[in-house]
């Protein structure tokens, strides 16, 4: 069976009578393929006597001596039903890329349903079923999707990461036999997620090298590795972890893992994030464009409610031309700091002795849309929800786990506690004119049980669960997904939320890698990127406004400063950064991300290319100083080489910084007209910029041709 979409093809053995094997995933094969029967590997001589196949479920009946796809047991039968061997029953094909595939194995009472589906855009998506037809219970220890790559996929790049400092890309050589295994057991996606596992040619960079690429759609415990077996067989695997006995099935009962995204590209990581970007815009549910400049409270006023002082910032932050205003942590009952209040959605009359509706008013009245911050899944135990329901809590050996932030987390499997959050978090928008809530969730879950089992696969469920009935129910409410900033991203939550909050840390710095690499998967306008106050509280560095504008232009933007406090200037400077973000943002969320292989290490050039590659806007940002005088030339990617370009810069919040006798000739000319082809191959000079400074650039086609359009 061959699927063939996007350049890509994968050629699935299903002759039966084991389950398919995948003789390929990657570039398109065209349509004259070899005979199955041609492709049989050589038999080594001590080995198996049988040719050992590469199914969909690799497992020890096939010889696949590798992390087995399926682990499981009926701990119940005397004959623990372990050695699995599943014949294919039937195959489905719904001639939309889509396949289903059954099989079946009679011995440990098991069904196999296998979905895949090759979408128009090359990406790739599988998930597994399996389903107990036995009488007794079987327990499941682990179902992986797993895939094969080819042996010349040698080199491996994953994202780790901590709190204000997610997604940095660690990189491997796997060209020898063993496995390289991500786990991560947070109970939410986890700032150390591999937002992506890629495996590819040596050397692979943003634009070039074979690569393929796994992402796993899951919010809580999972599992990423790629292995390499000593008979030159390598795979790249995921899974969501499960606990001990956290997945016994009953009779009739089945599990159905996360769905996994599989990309692949010969155009490197780019090519790579343009087939993930592709699928993500293609969403039904995709975020309304165009996306509304944010003012989040956090950064400006901490926990200092006070009618009067957020009226202020409100005022301000309409005449900057913010359009959505965020009142953060610290409106609800006895939230005075972190120690108490979560929990109990109610507006606190202490501080908001009129309740939010006067805020909100004024807020609407300036023409903005309101939002707010929750934190649905905590509770502090100093709160009234915790003191009327102990027991309401994520727990094992019968006591509380170590508190984390001084709080800990509701069980939202216990059916009385979900339903009491729906309900609290339905009157909140009900009762008032929210736009947007900022749903953040802020502690790993650790001894998380519930009826004495581990409970994160049921708290992740019940999560999704609470969220579409939300959205169901207020289908206008846009919803961001924040964990201590970027510790819950990924494909599961995002198909019932807005943007992601990719980091508590507003230092435009330590941003330029956590954009990059949440982009990876995301595309820029779902990725929250505020402009925050000179000095970062999370790091103590200070930056000009030009680079934290220039740094946030590249997602969607927002502040978090008190702005209210701004100087005459400042405030001038951050408004025409507004409107420059105002003016291109068409452009910059619905263009695809290139970055180029800048050759120096203190430079990151990058930016968005239209559609149509008629317009871009790069950014040349000196994240260090750089071991030469001045910079070589700046070589732009993804341009038409064929068309001509008018080039000028770009002023975000005021010009960068720079230690030169002169700036380059374009740049005293007030801009240039440069040929795609010239930029491309010869390059433009960049002026000597102070370190921790960025140039932005903007380019629009003269040429004939198609007018401008994002389309
Ligand atoms: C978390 C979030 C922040 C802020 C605080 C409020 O740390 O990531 O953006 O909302 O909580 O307590």
């Amino acid at each position: 069976m061959h699927l063939r979409a996007g350049g890509v093809s994968v050629l699935l053995d299903v002759r039966g009578p084991g389950l398919p094997s995948v003789l390929h995933w990657g570039a398109d094969l065209g349509t004259h393929l070899p005979a199955p029967a041609h492709l049989a590997p050589a038999l080594p001589h001590s080995g198996l006597d049988v040719p050992v196949p590469l199914t969909l479920l690799p497992s020890a009946a096939d010889g696949w001596l590798g992390e087995p796809a399926l682990r499981g047991s009926r701990p119940g039968d005397a004959d623990q039903r372990w050695a699995h061997a599943f014949t294919l029953h039937r195959v489905e094909v719904d001639g939309d890329g889509g396949v289903v595939i059954h099989g079946r194995d009679d011995v440990t009472r098991l069904s196999l349903t296998t979905r895949l589906r090759l979408e128009p855009g090359g990406l790739l998506r599988i998930s597994h079923a399996v389903r107990n037809d036995g009488t007794e219970p079987y327990r499941l220890d682990r179902l992986a999707v797993v895939l094969p790559v080819p042996p010349v996929a040698t080199e491996l790049l994953d994202l780790t990461g901590r709190w204000c400092r997610e997604r940095h890309p660690q990189r491997h050589d796997v060209s020898g036999q063993g496995a390289w295994v991500r786990a991560a057991r947070h109970g939410r996606t986890g700032h150390d997620a591999t937002l992506m596992l890629v495996a590819g040619t040596p050397g692979f960079a943003n634009r070039a090298g074979e690569v393929w690429g796994l992402h796993l759609a899951w919010s809580g415990d999972h599992v990423s590795a790629a292995e390499r077996t000593a008979e030159e067989r390598a795979v790249l695997a995921a899974a969501e972890l499960l606990g001990p006995g956290e997945v016994t099935l009953a009779a009739g009962e089945d599990y159905v893992t996360p769905e996994v995204f599989a990309g692949w590209s010969t155009e490197g990581l780019d090519g790579l994030a343009d087939r993930f970007h592709d699928h993500v815009r293609a969403r039904a549910g995709h975020v309304r464009l165009p996306r509304p400049v944010v003012l989040n409270t956090w950064e400006a006023v901490y926990f200092d409610h006070r009618l009067e002082r957020l009226t202020e910032l409100a005022d301000a932050a309409a005449e900057i031309g913010v359009e959505r205003f965020v009142l953060d942590d610290g409106w609800f009952l006895g939230r005075r700091d972190d120690h108490a209040g979560l929990g109990d959605w109610v507006v606190d009359p202490a501080v908001w002795p009129g309740g939010l509706a006067p805020l909100i008013g004024h807020v609407r009245r300036l023409g903005m849309d309101f939002g707010l911050w929750v934190e649905p899944e905590m509770v502090n135990v100093d709160s009234e929800l915790y003191r009327a329901h102990p027991d309401w809590v994520l727990a094992a050996r019968g006591e509380l786990p170590p508190p984390w932030r001084h709080q800990q987390v509701l069980d939202l499997a216990n059916p009385a506690a979900h339903a009491h959050l729906l309900d609290r978090l339905d009157a909140l928008l009900r009762d008032h004119d929210i736009a947007y809530l900022k749903w953040d969730h802020n502690r790993d879950l650790v001894l998380a049980g519930h009826g004495g089992r581990p409970a994160v696969r049921a708290q992740t469920l019940a999560v999704y669960a609470l969220l579409d009935e939300l959205r169901r129910r207020h289908p206008g409410v846009e919803i961001e997904s924040c964990a201590s900033g970027g510790g819950r991203a990924d494909l599961g939550i995002l198909a019932r939320t807005d943007r992601v909050w990719a980091s508590d840390t507003n230092d435009a710095l330590e941003r330029t890698t956590i954009q990059r690499w949440t982009q990876l998967l995301l595309p820029p306008e779902l990725v929250g990127s505020h402009v925050g106050p000179p000095t970062a509280h999370t790091t103590g560095r200070t930056h000009d406004l030009s680079f934290r504008a220039a740094v946030a232009l590249f997602g969607h933007v927002g502040i978090e400063w008190d702005v209210s406090a701004l100087s005459a200037d400042d405030r001038a400077a951050l408004a025409a950064a507004v409107s420059t973000y105002k003016t291109h943002r068409g452009l910059l969320h619905t263009g695809r991300v290139v970055h180029a292989d800048h050759p120096d290490p203190a430079a990151l050039l990058h930016g968005v290319v239209a559609r149509d590659r008629r317009e871009a806007l790069m950014a040349y940002v000196a994240v260090a100083s750089s071991a030469s005088e001045r910079p070589g030339p700046a070589r732009f990617p993804g341009l038409d080489p064929e068309v001509s370009y008018r080039v000028r810069a770009l002023d975000v919040g005021g010009p960068p910084r720079t230690l030169q006798g002169a700036a380059p000739g374009w740049l005293r000319e007030g801009g240039a007209v440069l040929s795609g082809r010239f930029l491309a191959v010869a390059g433009l000079p960049m002026p000597v910029l102070v370190p921790e400074q960025a140039l932005v650039v903007h380019l629009l086609a003269i040429s004939e041709g198609p007018a401008p359009g994002h389309g």
